[in-house]
């Protein structure tokens, strides 16, 4: 049994259909009873709903798993605590092999996001289990490229001249599927993802331009206006983590850039990593 966190998330929706269609056992873990409806549609027979950073509901999440495929549920201000209870629940559970959704440069303690999941990495390491650690790019996401399809505007809350990597989440799912399909083979390694180039928002955005054929303004945000398109008009005092978050990451991506390098990637997946103009150009079906 293959146990994945968020399932219901970004990750987690590529992912599950991928572990069906190899005829492995899942079981999903998500927070709401409408996600678990949507997951039992999908054809998972088997989901756990609740707060896994309750040592309870992350007990129940992995009872009788032998894998745990965790991802920690984006901006979530408990995120330290859910990755150290979901292994430490593993651990009690004896499950034999922990795959930890992370970020490429976790030792990166300026930004917060960066930080708790280098703490999450320490404490599995220090656990005892057998771990594989996925240590993704930038998501490219369906959301960011919203603004652009609705409004032909490419949005950032960083430097507008500073390089990122990027990666496809379809790319960084495959992997996961070999890491658990395989588990032995990948005990004990720390793997980055990132796809191929490093893009200024400039370059990105001459690229969505050429596959809409259609010009692209690219204009960049504070971290205030970005956290609206995740929790909308929420109360101030509600979101004092997730804003905490996305100024540390406007801060660091606008005074260094965040790079990779393909070649771990393209080893695990076979075959090229997808490049953003191909992304963009799988996203724009339809609205090109
Ligand atoms: N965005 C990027 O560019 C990037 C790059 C590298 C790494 N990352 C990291 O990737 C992670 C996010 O991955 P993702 O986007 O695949 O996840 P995601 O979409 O944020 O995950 C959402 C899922 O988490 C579940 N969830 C939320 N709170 C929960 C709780 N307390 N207990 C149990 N389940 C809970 C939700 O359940 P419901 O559906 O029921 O609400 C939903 O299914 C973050 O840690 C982020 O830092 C992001």
């Amino acid at each position: 049994m293959i146990v994945v966190t968020a399932a219901n998330g970004n990750q987690g929706r590529l992912l599950i259909p991928k572990l069906l269609d190899a005829k492995l056992p899942v079981r999903a873990c998500v927070r709401s009873v409408e996600s678990a409806r949507r997951l039992h549609q999908m054809g998972v027979p088997d989901v756990v709903v609740g707060d896994v950073s309750d040592p309870a509901v992350a007990a129940r999440a992995v009872h009788g798993a032998q894998q745990v495929y965790h991802i920690g549920p984006t901006l979530h201000p408990r995120e330290r605590e859910m990755g150290r209870t979901v292994v430490d629940a593993a651990r009690a559970a004896g499950v034999r092999h922990f795959v930890f959704s992370s970020v490429l440069h976790a030792i990166t303690t300026d930004l917060v996001q960066h930080e708790i999941k280098r703490d999450v990495e320490e404490h599995l390491l220090s656990s005892g289990l057998e771990f594989t650690i996925l240590q993704p790019a930038n998501y490219m996401l369906p959301l960011k490229l919203k603004p652009v399809f609705s409004r032909g505007v490419f949005e950032l809350s960083w430097s507008l001249e500073r390089r990122q990597s990027m990666v496809d989440l379809d790319d960084v799912t495959d992997v996961a599927r070999t890491v658990l399909a395989d588990g032995a083979r990948h005990y004990g390694a720390t793997y980055e993802l990132a796809g191929p180039g490093r893009y200024t928002a400039h370059e990105l955005g001459e690229i969505i331009s050429r596959v809409l054929g259609r010009p692209v303004e690219v204009r960049r945000i504070d971290a205030d206006t970005y956290l609206k398109a995740w929790v909308g008009d929420a109360d101030p005092r509600e979101v004092t983590h997730q804003l905490r978050v996305l100024r540390s990451i406007t801060e660091r991506y606008s005074s260094h850039d965040f790079v990779g390098n393909p070649n771990v990637l393209t080893w695990l997946l076979g075959r090229p990593p997808t490049t953003f103009e191909a992304y963009v150009r799988k996203h724009a079906n339809g609205v090109a």
